[in-house]
């Protein structure tokens, strides 16, 4: 994730040669899509809507340039009439015309408040359009991840989705809002300012044309070297902030180790690297503006000489001269930006691909049309014959068969890695099975919606899963709408009230960011809180208390069973201890039930279960 930011930071930061991206970073041939064509197509399909207001936005944009173009030029005449009003004077033989210069220039006062005018209204459709088509982007990909199956995410990282949400829709967006019409208004102004500059002057606009390559070469040149040092710097900026957040986020586990002498090495040289590559980045990104305005100003000192000539000659006038002047100073920028619009329209197929990509990525089998929903759900839960892999091929469940009786309170032991927790997750349905069925009061899970059927859960993990809010309204996302009290009889139950009562805030007290603000064990009371205010008719207990201490993990434990009664329970538990009492016992291993039954008829079989259960009442042997 770091690394990201440090892109959009670096694109950011451009502007070098005018446009919004530029600078040689953007110059860069680093994204590309896949298949441009198709996925250029594709957002100029999703630009359809606004047919009408493009069309607007091109009259107004090639209006407003064209604008802009002939300002020069009658500024030109102003300045001739001035000269030869002048020149008149001195002579004796008349005067300045100044209503005829004054008309001029009022006229072209209101062709560039017009032009202005157009831009303004230009940026105002292309905002909204922007602004639009962001907004749709965002709220289709978080449709999207509420679609998506869960196996999705085993295979991406949550930043490269959140990545596309930010940072791809905001590439979009600033093309659209700035890009397109920079295009356009660049296209017109080249084409513009070369027909004026060549009626007015056809060997000046020669002698500019031959400057223009000129620098261009000499800028080609500057971006290749510089981006070699761009490049590396870029990269060593993602080392040096992927190290300092492994740093930070690792900071006990780096000072237990005594490792803050290697680290700081690490540091200093990465960020030697990085001095070294930077300035010289800068310093030849920073040559190229000066370099270029010498290149150009030779230009004009010849161009100036020229038309000098020329206006002596009377071939020009003087106010051609000012006016060629400016055309070539209007001229070079736009050139840079259709230069760099190459590369905006590659990052922004790259960008775009990658939010299409994500659209189109295959969603969870819908629900069932006329789904059934279970207002009181008994709690029967039947596993029958069913295999499970979490990739094609590798099967984790195999032909695993159970049945609870409503009310009764199932364990499930065995291993790390027997696959007790993805028995859960395919109970709560997210994933689908390879085959088999399971049954919930004798209805396939497939038969009910995912929401209708997720309702009858309540799910506590072993990770506890809470959000930046305060500890009531954490406990209070159980059920929403649940009052101060509900929630805390649900603490009380959970025998999390004592510990709530000695924080400093008591229920109002705010957990940070990363909820490292209470103990493991009091986020895992405070989430069978949740649980227990949720009053799901089927209970799962996934390694819930595995960070509480046992006094409590049994007081915990009798609270539930109290709560318990007559609805089903699934708990998991590595302290075998506390599942003694469980109506069944399943004992996995490698993704098979190895074992069946109750606490003691497992003990006397003496098979796995038993030597799970004596291992941990001799630490020595279960180390191995
Ligand atoms: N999202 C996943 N993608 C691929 N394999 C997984 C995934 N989750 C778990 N597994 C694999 O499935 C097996 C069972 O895992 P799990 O059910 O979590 O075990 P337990 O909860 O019993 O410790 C393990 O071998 C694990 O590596
Ligand atoms: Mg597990």
């Amino acid at each position: 994730m770091m690394g990201m930011n440090v892109n959009r930071a670096t694109q950011r930061r451009g502007g070098m040669m005018g446009g919004h991206r530029g600078g040689p970073q953007s110059m860069m041939k680093g994204e590309k899509a896949k298949d441009f064509k198709n996925t250029i197509k594709r957002l100029l399909s999703n630009l359809k809507r606004y047919k009408l207001k493009l069309f607007v936005v091109l009259i107004l944009a090639v209006s407003s340039t064209a604008f802009t173009i002939i300002g020069p030029k009658l500024l030109g005449k102003a300045t001739t009439k001035l000269f030869e009003g002048l020149m008149a004077k001195f002579s004796g033989r008349g005067d300045v015309d100044f209503k005829y210069i004054g008309n001029i220039i009022l006229f072209v006062l209101t062709v560039y408040l017009v032009a202005s005018l157009f831009n303004l209204i230009m940026g105002l459709i292309m905002t909204r359009i922007s602004t639009d088509i962001t907004y749709v982007f965002r709220k289709d990909i978080s449709n999207k991840i509420s679609r998506i199956p869960i196996k999705y995410f085993d295979k991406i990282t949550h930043g490269e989705v959140l990545s596309r949400i930010t940072n791809d829709v905001d590439t979009i967006s600033q093309t659209l809002s700035q890009s397109l019409t920079q295009i356009i208004t660049s296209l017109v102004s080249v084409i513009g300012v070369l027909i004026m500059m060549f009626s007015i002057s056809w060997q000046m606009t020669l002698v500019a044309l031959l400057i223009l390559p000129l620098s261009m070469v000499f800028v080609a040149f500057i971006v290749k070297k510089s981006q070699v040092h761009f490049k590396k710097q870029q990269k060593i900026l993602g080392n040096i902030n992927g190290h300092v957040e492994e740093m930070f986020s690792g900071h006990f586990v780096m000072r237990a180790y005594n490792n803050e002498e290697k680290s700081i090495n690490k540091f200093n040289k990465s960020n030697d690297e990085l001095y070294n590559s930077a300035w010289k980045a800068q310093f030849l990104s920073g040559l190229m503006m000066p370099m270029m305005r010498f290149i150009s100003n030779v230009g004009y000192v010849g161009i100036s000489i020229l038309g000098g000539w020329l206006a002596v000659k009377r071939i020009i006038t003087i106010g051609d001269i000012q006016a060629f002047t400016q055309y070539i100073n209007n001229f070079t920028r736009p050139i840079m930006q259709i230069s760099n619009m190459s590369n905006i329209l590659q990052q922004t197929a790259a960008a775009a691909e990658r939010v299409y990509e994500f659209l189109d990525e295959e969603e969870e089998t819908p629900d069932i049309e006329n789904f059934i929903t279970l207002d009181s759900v008994k709690g029967h839960v039947e596993f029958r014959n069913i295999n499970f892999g979490y990739e094609p091929g590798k099967t984790i469940i195999n032909n695993f068969s159970a049945v609870a009786e409503p009310g009764q309170k199932i364990a499930i032991v065995g291993p790390t890695g027997a696959g007790k927790t993805t028995i859960v997750k395919l109970l709560m349905r997210f994933y689908d099975l390879n085959s088999g069925d399971i049954f919930v009061d004798g209805e396939s899970i497939k038969k009910f919606s995912r929401n209708s059927l997720r309702k009858n859960f309540g799910m506590v993990l072993q990770d506890a899963w809470l959000n930046n809010d305060t500890i009531m309204e954490n406990i209070r996302f159980g059920r929403e709408g649940a009052t101060d009290q509900e929630v805390k009889d649900a603490a009380k139950s959970a025998h999390a009230n004592h510990f709530i009562h000695t924080l400093p805030d008591g229920y109002n007290m705010l957990l940070n960011e990363e909820t490292s603000n209470i103990s493991q064990g009091q986020k895992q009371l405070l989430t069978i809180a949740r649980a227990i205010l949720a009053d799901p008719k089927i209970l799962i207990l996934d390694e819930a208390t595995s960070s509480i201490d046992t006094r409590t993990e049994l007081l915990i434990q009798s609270a539930m069973d109290n709560l318990m009664k007559n609805r089903t329970s699934f708990v998991i538990a590595h302290r075998l201890s506390t599942i003694k009492n469980a109506d069944l016992i399943l004992v996995m291993n490698n993704g098979d039930i190895v074992e069946t039954g109750k606490h003691n008829e497992l003990l006397e079989k003496g098979g796995f279960y038993a030597d799970l259960y004596y291992s941990q009442f001799e630490p020595e042997e279960s180390l191995c």
